[in-house]
């Protein structure tokens, strides 16, 4: 790939192919809230309009950290192709906007422990001990605040 990717809000339909490949081993991705209207689904692009990373955020309380308005981020994937360039950068960043946009103070995620250092690069802290999620595998539970949105004007 060449080029950055550009990240923008699309529907659950364009996210499913990736997140089934990567996280479902291609099986059934669904999730449950995917059609909620709160629900937001981003994918990253390659410069091509190929989809290379995806991620969803949707309201739902921290079982860990209380919180005014708690996120819950999942589904986090990337193209094995495109891995180590960014994209997976660019989805945390805007995502972290989208929740600032809409009032979210606090982002989560039960991170797999393979990933939990791709987290922490982003800012977010480990919150729980090491627990395991059926037939997937070892997770943690990560947070991070989540800075007010930047208001424009004087
Ligand atoms: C985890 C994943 C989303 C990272 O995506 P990516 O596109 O490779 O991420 P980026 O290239 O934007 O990497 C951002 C930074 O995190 C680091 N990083 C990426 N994956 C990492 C990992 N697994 N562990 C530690 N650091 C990692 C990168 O080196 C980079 O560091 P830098 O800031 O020094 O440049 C991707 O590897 C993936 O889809 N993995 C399989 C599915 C998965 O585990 N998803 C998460 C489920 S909780």
């Amino acid at each position: 790939m060449s080029g950055p990717v550009s990240v923008g809000e699309v529907g659950v339909d364009v996210v499913l192919p990736l997140r089934s490949a990567v996280l479902r081993d291609g099986g059934p991705a669904g999730l449950p809230g995917d059609d909620d209207p709160a629900t937001v689904h981003l994918a990253a692009r390659a410069p091509d309009g190929r989809v290379v990373g995806v991620v969803r955020l949707a309201p739902a309380p921290c079982p860990w950290q209380p919180a005014r308005a708690p996120w819950q981020l999942r589904g986090m994937a990337t193209d094995p192709e495109v891995r180590g360039t960014g994209a997976g950068r660019a989805l945390l960043a805007a995502g972290l906007e989208v929740v600032a946009t809409r009032g979210g103070d606090l982002l989560w995620c039960n991170a797999r422990q393979t990933a939990a250092g791709f987290y922490a690069r982003a800012g977010f802290r480990v919150a729980t001990g090491p627990f395991d999620v059926d037939l997937i595998g070892p997770h943690v539970g990560m947070v991070t605040s989540v800075p007010g949105p930047v208001r424009g004007g004087r």
